[in-house]
């Protein structure tokens, strides 16, 4: 059930960690499928999908290298959640620089995300991420969340342990369920929660996209600070900061 923009703080500060949200303008989303179309050649996000299954790494890798170049994304995938992010952040921002396209491949022994939380990548502990897949995702293609309260007790249990991403924690994660989404519903996730996707079994590849943005207004304990852009919002109805 999507979150409304309102109740999006109190869920992920002191709820589950992560929610589903839809786009104030569904359209936006569009357009901006619309455009990583046009950059990757393909006449629809199936053809695309399609094509992936079939591609060797150098071609996936010389795909993704292509789409360096589409420096709009995260600008645009963030005018389309503006009103979510405006209820957390207000519209002044720090934007990810270069939004994530993700292509994952169907079958055993493909590349995937393994279980983590953001802030291991050194991301600030005040930043959110969006995940959204191009295409509906009925599937277990899509990645798994676990609570802020279960990932807080998988993180305390290394701590005790000594250890940092051990075959502890991996196993505390098996078997989780994935979201179903469809076309335009997205994750939205605090750095803490663990995540991470699994194996899957389709025709077609699955292609997602990323982004990360916090408030200006926020200390930045960013790792890397060619990482984010500065980035004001052109609507911004919700703001409460
Ligand atoms: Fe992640």
């Amino acid at each position: 059930m999507p979150v409304h923009p309102e109740q999006l703080p109190d869920e992920l500060l002191f709820g589950a960690g992560y929610a589903v949200i839809r786009p104030r303008c569904h359209k936006k989303l569009e357009r901006f499928r619309d455009q990583l179309l046009i950059e990757t050649k393909a006449k629809s996000i199936d053809q695309l999908r399609y094509r992936l299954v079939s591609t060797s790494n150098a071609e996936l890798n010389e795909i993704m290298l292509q789409l360096l170049s589409f420096t709009e994304a995260s600008g645009m995938l963030a005018e389309a959640f503006s009103e979510h992010i405006c209820a957390l952040c207000g519209n002044e921002i720090f934007l990810q620089r270069r939004a994530n396209v993700i292509m994952n491949l169907p079958g055993a022994n493909q590349r995937h995300q393994w279980p983590h939380y953001e802030l291991m990548s050194g991301i600030s502990p005040s930043t959110y991420a969006i995940w959204l897949p191009l295409h509906d995702l009925l599937d277990d293609g899509g990645m798994f969340y676990i609570t802020d309260k279960e990932s807080f007790g998988v993180m305390q249990k290394e701590h005790d342990r000594g250890t940092v991403n051990s075959p502890y924690m991996f196993n505390s994660v098996l078997n989780q369920q994935v979201p179903k989404l469809e076309f335009g519903e997205a994750l939205i996730f605090n750095p803490f929660v663990i995540h991470g996707n699994v194996e899957f079994n389709s025709v077609l590849a699955r292609v997602a996209v990323s982004f990360r943005f916090q408030s200006r207004s926020d200390p930045l304990y960013q790792k890397n600070s060619d990482f984010f852009k500065t980035w004001v919002l052109e609507s911004c109805e919700s703001d409460s900061r």
